[in-house]
């Protein structure tokens, strides 16, 4: 459920129509809904009642706006991070230090350094080496890092291969039949303190069984780790629940997810952690764009919109499909190709779909565009960063300003030896 919805004929976020904030802030411009955040994050945390002990971090990958993680700050939520930048949001947005985890295969010392002087809660290692570099930092600084060891279960999640994390050739994590051993050898250096495990097998996930399947494996291997004599207080269970991008895709629901993961951590007696992104941002975000002109085509006519690949690049990245909807729809259907404005083919949202008509000049919004979305904005064309603004009932704000061309431009130097 969303609070992007029709009223008298035309489409509003909350209680402010989207032409208001076209005319005001121009576009394109990514639109987000607190109500739908903050609903979304209450959902996914309802979902998970049966898991008794569990900490839950929003992946701040899926949406880093400092606005977007306070409203999720405020719905009780950590943060999963994966690079210093994305840890220096998630504090500047008030979430407390212990309550972030950091994952990704290529932390760095610095970041390593930066992280544990800011008092981080847990660093999630991808491999061995990365284990040993962590304990030499953290001992050198007179402190003890807490880490679990990353597992890739080598699990297909079934979902685009451009984000499936974990397959064994995938670089995410250490395998199974090494795990146990790379456990034990962390475990003997100073400076760093494995308390459990981590898994992630992929994200937009439209099926349990993988889950079920990995988190199977992951409960033998925490099984066999206390055999061991491994003291296990925690295990991450990611994030990658889908979305419904289509009408017609159903994903499972929170409430699903929820009951999965309760039956099979029962017995694991471990804080259990969620790392979600796209469920709880992706549905509270559009991108509002407007129509430039309607170019005829072969077949199809080209809607061409002032949103392009720079913008929202799921469609050329993962062939993903985004709902295009007009602002002010007038009841009638036509079928076209929708493109933006950037000089090359893969700038296409959409072949031969059926849409709302739309006419130069038309506003449009390209739905469930919160996750993924203005995070992986580029400047390519030199056409400047897309703005973003948060709604909030009847006010809205913007939240990142569009950052020009010119200002792109202001922060290159041309050496005077040229
Ligand atoms: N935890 C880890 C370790 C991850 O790598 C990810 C996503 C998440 C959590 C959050 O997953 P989610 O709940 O959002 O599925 N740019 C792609 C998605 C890349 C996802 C990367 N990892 C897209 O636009 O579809």
């Amino acid at each position: 459920m969303d609070h992007f919805a029709l009223v008298d004929g035309e489409l509003f976020a909350e209680r402010v129509p989207l032409a208001r904030i076209a005319e005001e802030v121009g576009t394109p411009v990514y639109v987000y809904s607190r109500a739908t955040l903050e609903r979304h994050a209450d959902v996914f945390r309802e979902g998970l009642a049966g898991v008794e002990r569990k900490h839950l971090a929003f992946a701040v990958k899926s949406n880093p706006n400092l606005a977007v993680l306070k409203v999720l700050a405020g719905r009780g939520y950590g943060a999963d991070v994966v690079s210093a930048g994305e840890l220096d949001r998630a504090l500047a947005a008030g979430i407390a230090a212990h309550d972030i985890v950091f994952s990704g295969v290529g932390k760095t010392e610095t970041e390593m350094r930066h992280a544990l002087a800011k008092g981080i809660g847990q660093f999630n290692i991808e491999s061995e080496e990365e284990g040993r570099m962590l304990a030499a930092v953290a001992a050198a600084m007179g402190l003890t890092a807490q880490a679990t060891l990353r597992i890739n279960p080598d699990v297909d999640a079934g979902t685009h291969a451009k984000i499936s994390t974990g397959k064994a050739d995938n670089k995410f994590g250490v395998g199974l039949h090494v795990g146990p051993g790379i456990y034990q050898r962390l475990s003997q250096l100073p400076g760093i303190s494995l308390r459990g495990v981590a898994v992630h097998i992929g994200s937009q996930l439209l099926s349990l069984d993988p889950l079920e399947a990995a988190f199977g494996k992951i409960g033998e291997l925490v099984a066999h780790l206390r055999e061991q004599g491994h003291t296990i207080t925690h295990v991450d269970l990611g994030g990658g629940l889908g979305v419904p991008y289509q009408a017609a895709t159903e994903p499972p629901s929170p409430a699903d997810y929820g009951a999965l993961v309760a039956r099979v951590t029962r017995d694991w007696d471990a804080v259990i952690q969620f790392e979600p992104g796209r469920v709880i941002a992706g549905n509270a975000g559009v991108l509002l764009t407007r129509v430039i002109r309607i170019k005829p085509g072969i077949r199809d006519p080209f809607v061409v919109v002032d949103a392009a690949m720079n913008d929202l690049a799921r469609p050329a990245l993962y062939d993903a499909w985004h709902d295009f909807e007009a602002v002010r729809p007038n009841g009638t259907r036509m079928t076209a190709n929708i493109v933006g404005p950037v000089c090359e083919s893969g700038d296409t949202f959409a072949m031969g779909r059926d849409i709302d008509t739309v006419s130069d000049g038309d506003l449009a919004i390209f739905r469930t565009a919160g996750a993924y979305g203005a995070t992986m904005a580029s400047s390519y064309n030199s056409r400047g960063i897309v703005a973003e603004v948060l709604v909030d009932g009847d006010r809205y704000a913007v939240v990142a300003n569009r950052i020009s061309p010119a200002e792109i431009m202001a922060a290159e130097t041309v050496p005077d030896w040229l």
